[in-house]
């Protein structure tokens, strides 16, 4: 009896306001600060398969044989009544793409047993990770081919599936001996979570083949050769204000030759110098001997992308340092020319008139009108006295010639410390629009920051918080079981301080974005996807819920005349003068439910409901898997607002958007 008296008592504890009554105030009469269209957006860094195999769409992987070893994700399959060869073919002129494969077939020999038929050559490539076929959707296969003189070859096409049933297949044939590309459609009859492309060659002769590539029809905005639909569209569905692109240490590279080079990753899709992606290597525990940079996804297509988001692209360009991780190689100052002539002529390329030679690349890529670039980033996350002597190159020679152009620095990869201090003692005397911060850091630093920015000198550069996660301590193999609900709830927490200082912060964006759950490297990730499915983590959906509602006007919610920001319950406020509404954020981080009395000051209401998105759970370890992809998500209702004083219910660790329309003043 006592048992369940105790038992009683605790869920009564825990299921009511066991606060004492919180009072929050809004006053919506004045706009402390502006919020910047630029507020909310994403940091897409070539991470965890994050484009090659993930937001490129291309299935095929090693599509043109230029992987240092050259048969990486190829298969030769012979069986031994064939005595065919497929060889690889360098012409070692020095192209980008000088590798081929030539298939020689010899198959005319019957099998003792003829009624089997003739011998058998094929190739399959096994994509990033296998390749997600969807069932009834139209896949678009491409190869480059030629064929010798005598040779009559076919080519089978088959799409198959983790056990080698053909789902869907067609036929080429008719190659000349001229380097041409052949296209047909394939159709599925099934879907595969792990298929396999083959191409079963048959006839006589040698035939070259290269950059063999198959593509999902349905790509995002229907570009041939372009995203994958879901991915692209989860992060669309951000609203992103900007996105920033290639990364990340993808920039600095591991050493001064694997930086990432805009300028190799523009043109013809097939003339793009593939190199290594620096996290192949990167981590031992997490070896990815298959991760390139095919540059499929490459500067032309980043705009493009942010332009089709309603986006600020942020384009973050290598300075001429290295990743101070690995070999933190520096360039001589006096050879630092060609690496801010790529910042100059970037601008050309997504601004400049169709006259200049950049701007006419960009042109003959398919846009004339300009990408309407603002801002750049000089380096990624440097830092000591060799990154601040090279930015200062950099942002002399830029602002001359662009003096429009807004330069991001940053200050390493801590939020504090010593590197941090001195980035910050230099960033002073130099000229950013804004500064760069990072924070990988436990839930417990967020909380304990949600006033970093209040203090923060108002004169100087603007901040962009431009990675950040809550990490908390996991199991080396975890992989979406990092991005729990306490992380999430953290990082809504902290970002009701971003938001609160939304004159100083004018951008922010969670790290990394994607990842593979099959090929990952990195952890928390905001978005989590395999080959057929994509999955929202709660922090997306944390992240979703502020650049939704982000508002135009900070107004002050306060309780007994302070911020909102201490003993489990975090808040901010903004008015969105385009859709006349009060918006309220609300977090409330304790085991135990608090109902918050609202005092709304300065506005009118009207009789039209407000809605509600909340997300909550009592499991802080709770987390979305892609086979249980909406275990948490918010849920949303409306309700009346009646009265400009009412009480709302928050429960123990949720986050809350209140959305009240207003009456025109
Ligand atoms: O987001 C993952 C990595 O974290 C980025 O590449 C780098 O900038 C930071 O150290």
């Amino acid at each position: 009896m006592r048992r369940i008296v105790f038992l009683i008592c605790v869920a009564v504890l825990i299921n009511s306001s066991s606060f004492s009554q919180r009072k929050l105030t809004v006053d919506a009469s004045k706009s402390i600060a502006t919020v910047q269209p630029t507020m909310w957006g994403v940091f897409f860094e070539d991470i965890n398969f994050a484009a090659d195999g993930g937001l490129y769409a291309e299935l095929v992987k090693n599509r043109s044989f230029e992987f240092p070893m050259p048969m990486m994700g190829w298969k030769m399959n012979r069986d031994k009544y064939e005595r065919g060869a497929i060889v690889i073919t360098n012409k070692m002129n020095g192209d980008v793409n000088s590798k081929f494969a030539t298939v020689t077939l010899h198959n005319a020999e019957a099998r003792p047993d003829d009624s089997v038929g003739r011998g058998n050559l094929s190739l399959s490539n096994e994509g990033f990770r296998g390749m997600g076929f969807h069932s009834g959707k139209q896949y678009d296969f491409s190869i480059i081919a030629k064929s010798s003189y005598s040779a009559s070859v076919t080519l089978k096409i088959q799409l198959v599936n983790s056990t080698g049933k053909v789902i869907g297949s067609t036929v080429i044939d008719k190659f000349t001996n001229m380097w041409k590309n052949y296209a047909a459609s394939i159709t599925t009859t099934d879907s595969a979570q792990k298929g396999k492309l083959n191409i079963v060659f048959e006839g006589e002769g040698a035939i070259d083949i290269d950059v063999v590539s198959l593509f999902p029809h349905d790509t995002w905005k229907g570009r041939s050769g372009g995203l994958r639909n879901d991915i692209a569209q989860m992060i669309a569905d951000l609203k992103p204000g900007f996105i920033r692109f290639p990364g990340g240490c993808i920039v600095e590279g591991r050493d001064i030759m694997n930086r990432y080079q805009w300028k190799t990753t523009v043109g013809k899709v097939n003339e793009r110098q593939l190199i290594m992606n620096r996290w192949n290597v990167e981590f031992r525990h997490r070896p990815a001997p298959d991760y390139y940079q095919s540059f499929g996804l490459g500067f032309y297509e980043y705009f493009q992308f942010a332009e089709d988001c309603g986006a600020e692209p942020l384009p973050i360009l290598n300075c001429g340092m290295a990743c101070q991780f690995n070999s933190g190689e520096v360039v001589a100052m006096e050879e630092l020319k060609p690496y801010i002539d790529d910042a100059l002529d970037l601008i050309e390329f997504a601004n400049g008139s169709i006259q200049t030679p950049w701007g006419k690349l960009r042109s003959d890529m398919g846009h004339p009108e300009p990408f309407n670039l603002k801002m750049i980033g000089v380096g990624n996350e440097q830092w000591e006295p060799q990154y601040f002597e090279r930015y200062k190159v950099f942002e002399k020679v830029i602002l001359a010639k662009y003096p429009d152009i807004k330069l991001v620095s940053g200050t390493g990869p801590s939020p504090d410390g010593t590197y941090f201090d001195y980035a910050w003692k230099e960033l002073k005397k130099l000229q950013p629009a804004f500064v760069d911060e990072h924070y990988y850091k436990p839930p417990s630093w967020f909380y304990n920051n949600i006033n970093r920015y209040d203090k923060y000198d108002r004169n100087g550069a603007k901040i962009f918080a431009g990675e950040y996660a809550a990490h908390i301590k996991g199991n080396p193999a975890d992989g979406e079981g990092m991005n729990v609900w306490e992380s999430a709830l953290a990082e809504a927490a902290f970002m009701t301080g971003l938001e609160r200082n939304a004159d100083l912060v004018q951008m922010a964006s969670y790290a990394p974005l994607l990842a593979h759950t099959d090929a990952w490297q990195w952890r928390p990730d905001l978005i989590w996807f395999d080959n057929l499915k994509v999955m929202a983590t709660p922090n997306y959906f944390v992240q979703k819920m502020f650049s939704n509602n982000k508002g135009t006007d900070v107004v002050s919610i306060t309780e007994n005349g302070n911020p909102v920001a201490a003993d489990s319950l975090y808040s901010s406020a903004v008015v969105d003068k385009q859709t006349n509404m009060l918006i309220i954020k609300m977090v409330n981080s304790s085991p135990l439910a608090q109902t918050v009395e609202l005092n709304l000051q300065g506005l009118k209401l009207t009789k039209v409901n407000a809605i509600l998105h909340q997300i909550a759970t009592a499991d802080l370890s709770a987390f979305n898997k892609l086979s249980e992809l909406d275990k948490l998500k918010p849920e949303e209702k409306a309700f009346p607002v009646k009265t400009s004083k009412f009480n709302q219910s928050l429960p123990s660790y949720s986050f809350t958007v209140l959305k009240i329309p207003l009456k025109d003043k």
